[in-house]
């Protein structure tokens, strides 16, 4: 019952923070909420470090960059366009300006971490076995970022495979729209030992026209779809309305921008390399929105759009994923017809109760650059128009625990049951998430050497970041990698003992491993022509 009520009050204050917060409505700038004093605590959760899920539990589908100095005027730096646009337009410029950095700027499930990568290749090692006549097995991963999943996945898939039936038969295709991205994937230390099974693929996974049709076993990505196009439409009296956004900068980076013609003429090019002269701007971008008629006869899938849309509420706002239809296209195209299938991995709900919520959230910033929330339900409906025979969404813990054999948290949800993790603040957070990696360091022992990256807050005493930074320095290299890595059940049991004594509770935990997810959650979409 204690349980229960903890994991409440959690999702409770995960509510309450969508309604706190800023807004810039119909070109008008708006605050509310600003004054809020739990918002310090409530923000515990929400450090935008900890990982890119909470940035949508914690923003407000209407929330965007503050404006809340009257004084100073932000400048235009482009016209109103659909919020897909914009998203396109500034995702292009995030990832041309630091796609060899990604890891600096976000972290994933799979940037760091292995679990996800080796619950992959367990499920697909299984999955393989069956089709022992297929000569070549090809595996695309779309989106491949830093190259981790691919590394682990494949060191994995050779580990499990002691009688060479299916690792010699595997070319893996590491597929990202960023030259630079690709290139630091494929220099990834661990994939050196895989040097003979890989190889890239610089597109957009859209349009993968080199690519030829039925030539691919299964497709794997994760935390992409969040970064595609994504519209979001709404019902209002018959008609459909999308949202519009207009871009501004701020008045303090304008002030420092000399050439400032230079400046728009770059934004409006995406030229990056121009763009990288210029002052880091992407996080000073203050978005003006309005909703205006949606151009219906441009949006694809549109009946069975405008037939999801009749189960939503008039007024309430809905992602519409255009993206990942049009990867879910392409995948029907390249799978072959008895493909393994298609896996996507991302933040979002199936939930029409939750899609309904006109106070859900709908996307997050992260260093500047949009992420939207998955709506499944609707994909789901898109995927089964474009001819994919099965469908099935699941959390994405439960897969990674199943294809496992075990029960798995991730250390932010252990971190949630902490009873004082709402009350901490500051580098008080950042005590407790130190000790509690110390603590599970004691006997966690990944396969992988990674170094984790944990700045701490500035408001530490002095005395405190010294202990601290001893704390972080002495933690070992095969440890836990970041602050979303999953834990196994047998590893949180090995690490009770050590976690009581900074002042978990045994029955929290344990009946936190059997929670089930949450409204916007990740999840495992898998799709099979
Ligand atoms: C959020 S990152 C995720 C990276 C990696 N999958 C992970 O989980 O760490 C998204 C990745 O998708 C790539 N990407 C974004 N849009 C793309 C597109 N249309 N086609 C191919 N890659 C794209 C980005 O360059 C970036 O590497």
């Amino acid at each position: 019952m204690a349980l229960v009520h903890m994991m409440s009050v959690i999702v409770t204050q995960r509510l309450q923070v969508l309604s706190i917060g800023y807004r810039i409505a119909q070109g008008s700038f708006e605050v509310r909420g600003a004054e809020d004093s739990k918002l310090g605590r409530r923000t515990f959760l929400a450090q935008e470090r900890l990982r890119r899920f909470f940035a949508f539990c914690y923003t407000p589908c209407m929330s965007i960059t503050v404006y809340n100095n009257p004084d100073a005027l932000p400048q235009l730096i482009g016209e109103f366009r659909p919020v897909d646009e914009w998203q396109a337009h500034i995702n292009d410029i995030f990832y041309g300006l630091r796609g060899g950095r990604l890891r600096e700027f976000s972290q994933t499930f799979a940037a760091a971490d292995y679990r996800l990568a080796h619950a992959l290749a367990a499920d697909y090692y299984a999955r393989a076995l069956a089709r022992e006549k297929t000569p070549r097995l090809i595996i695309h991963e779309w989106g491949c970022g830093n190259g981790n999943l691919a590394a682990c996945f494949l060191t994995h898939l050779k580990t499990i495979d002691k009688d060479n039936r299916v690792y010699p038969r595997v070319r893996y295709v590491l597929v990202d729209a960023q030259e630079a991205t690709l290139h630091a994937a494929m220099a990834h230390p661990d994939l050196a030992q895989h040097k003979d099974r890989i190889e890239s693929l610089c597109a957009q996974i859209q349009d993968l026209a080199t690519v030829e049709d039925g030539s691919v076993d299964r497709i794997i990505c994760n935390e992409l779809w969040n970064d595609l196009p994504t519209k979001l439409l709404l019902r209002k009296d018959g008609d459909v309305e999308e949202e519009f956004l207009r871009p501004n900068l701020s008045e303090a980076r304008h002030a420092e921008i000399a050439d400032w013609s230079g400046f728009v003429q770059a934004f409006d090019a995406k030229d990056i390399k121009a763009l990288d002269g210029f002052p880091a701007f992407l996080e000073d971008i203050i978005w003006e929105k309005e909703y205006r008629k949606s151009d219906w006869k441009m949006i694809p899938y549109r009946k069975t759009i405008a037939d999801f849309l009749k189960k939503i509420d008039e007024h309430v706002l809905v992602p519409v994923n255009l993206g990942a239809y049009a990867s879910i296209k392409e995948a029907k195209r390249l799978l072959a017809p008895d493909a393994v299938g298609f896996s996507a991995f991302d933040a979002g709900t199936a939930d029409l109760d939750v899609l309904n919520d006109p106070e859900k959230p709908c996307y997050g910033q992260f260093g500047g650059q949009y992420s939207f929330m998955v709506n499944f339900a609707l994909v789901e409906m898109v995927a089964k128009h474009l001819g994919m025979k099965v469908s099935k969404i699941e959390p994405q813990k439960e897969y990674v625990g199943q294809c496992l054999a075990t029960n798995v948290m991730s250390l932010m949800d252990l971190l949630a049951t902490h009873p004082r993790s709402h009350v901490l603040r500051g580098w008080e957070q950042d005590k407790l998430i130190v000790e509690t990696i110390g603590a599970l360091n004691k006997t966690y022992e990944s396969p992988y050497h990674r170094a984790i990256e944990f700045p701490l807050s500035t408001d530490i005493p002095e005395d405190g970041r010294e202990t601290l930074q001893r704390l972080l320095a002495s933690l070992k290299q095969n440890g836990i990698p970041d602050t979303i890595a999953y834990l196994t059940e047998e590893e949180l049991t090995s690490a009770l003992q050590d976690l009581e004594a900074i002042g978990y509770d045994r029955d929290i935990i344990e009946s936190a491993l059997q929670a089930p997810a949450q409204n916007v959650d990740y999840y495992h979409h898998f799709l099979k022509p």
